[in-house]
């Protein structure tokens, strides 16, 4: 397990019997270099003690929300960003149902609503609460915001009974957190660049003529990127949305802006056109305001296609480019004419006419429509953004790898 090397890890131990199985998780953390601050809850207190955890780490254990010893050292934030990855081990049904809720009542769940890094869970508990529907619902959710999820397994539990629900053992828990920095290792070499948002024509100093664009879609898609270890450019048209500092964040307003930023980034290995590009701005853009009067008489003319001028590059076309596809009708005829047309690998189509998808939208539901593939198309279910994201971000390091 090389790749546990000097990584940092905030673990984090909730109350359940299998919280004893952390102590041989953290052992192996150590014995293969990585760095470990623990988080108990109050409840894992009750099953293992910060000073064994102490031990065997030889870091920190964090378990008040309000400690003033802890604020000063290292406050909540601080805690969730000095971390390479959070893992919680044992995850259980009380932990799963308040981070889906985004209840933030004790330090765990406060720092993992605060974080900004990658979550993997191991649950563990008994299978009825396992298989209860609400468990089912939380842990799509959080699926759905990104989380990995390890196991459980099929067993004899704790309590006598037998089902899924027993907490994967720590030897195959270190070897996954083990495979997650070895692929974000051999992902880091990728450089990735997305577009967002729409874009602003402006017709004179104070007017212009945009879309409805959220710019959601585009940040989740690069949160994601950066999250599975691609070095991340996000040329962003004007939003409301904030992004982590390590996202190389480019603000546009016009098309033209966004051209010209795509055209400075490049070469990269993928990138994804999730922006809402104008196709036309004004002719000749009015230098003063223009005065009221009976009718103005505008001029248009075409934008530039980004996707398309960076698809057919010579020299530096990425390997992997994307498209995205905003349809209201006749969705794959009209997505498979576009990824003909402008030349890119994939293009994902979503359907605009739905109110609940698409622009301005936490939620999307997509079709991928690939160009040299046997299956010309996949649909991805209704989900949220980040969610997507992630699939689609999977896709493309299977493709790149
Ligand atoms: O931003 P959100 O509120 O989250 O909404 C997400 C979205 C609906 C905007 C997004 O999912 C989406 O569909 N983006 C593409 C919208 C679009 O303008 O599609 P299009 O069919 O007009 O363009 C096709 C492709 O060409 C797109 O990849 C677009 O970025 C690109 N293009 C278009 C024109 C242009 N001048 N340059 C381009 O690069």
């Amino acid at each position: 397990m090389k790749n546990l090397l000097n990584k940092k890890i905030l673990f984090i131990i909730c109350g359940g019997i299998s919280a004893y199985k952390s102590l041989e998780t953290i052992r192996l953390f150590k014995k293969n270099g990585a760095e470990i601050k623990t988080i108990l809850t109050s409840s894992a207190k009750e099953f293992v003690t910060p000073l064994s955890i102490t031990s065997l780490s030889q870091g920190k254990v964090y378990s008040n929300l309000f400690s003033v010893e802890n604020e000063t050292e290292m406050d909540h934030i601080s805690l969730s960003r000095w971390a390479d990855l959070i893992v919680i081990a044992p995850a259980t049904a009380n932990t799963i149902s308040k981070l889906a809720q985004g209840t933030t009542d004790d330090l765990a769940s406060t720092v993992v609503l605060a974080s900004d890094k990658e979550i993997i869970l191991a649950p563990a508990m008994n299978v009825r609460m396992w298989e209860h529907p609400s468990t089912k619902i939380n842990l799509r959710k959080l699926k759905e915001f990104g989380y990995k999820v390890i196991g459980p397994e099929i067993g004899d539990m704790a309590c006598g009974e037998y089902g899924e629900g027993k907490m994967s053992d720590p030897l195959i828990i270190a070897k996954e957190i083990d495979k997650y920095f070895l692929d974000q290792k051999n992902n880091k070499r990728y450089k990735a660049l997305v577009t967002a948002g729409p874009t602003n024509e402006y017709i004179d100093p104070v007017r212009f003529i945009t879309n409805k664009s959220s710019g959601k879609q585009g940040y989740e898609l690069a949160k994601s990127l950066y999250r599975k270890g691609f070095d991340t450019t996000l040329i962003s048209g004007p939003t409301n949305l904030e992004i982590t500092k390590d996202i190389n964040l480019i603000k546009v307003e016009t098309a033209n802006e966004m051209l010209v930023a795509t055209q400075e980034n490049l070469p990269v290995d993928v990138a994804i056109f999730s922006a809402a590009v104008a196709d036309f701005k004004i002719n000749k853009r009015y230098e003063n305001k223009i005065k009221k009067q009976e009718n103005i008489d505008l001029k248009f003319e075409r934008n530039l296609d980004i996707l398309n001028y960076v698809s057919n590059h010579n020299s530096m076309r990425p390997k992997l480019v994307i498209g995205f596809a905003a349809e209201t009708d006749e969705i794959n005829k009209n997505a498979e004419e576009k990824l003909n047309k402008k030349n890119c690998d994939w293009i994902i189509s979503n359907d605009v006419s739905n109110k609940n998808i698409g622009f301005n939208s936490d939620y999307n539901e997509v079709t991928i429509h690939y160009k040299n593939k046997k299956i010309k198309r996949e649909k991805l279910p209704y989900k949220k953004k980040s969610g997507i994201s992630d699939e689609i971000v999977d896709r493309i390091i299977y493709q790149l790898n």
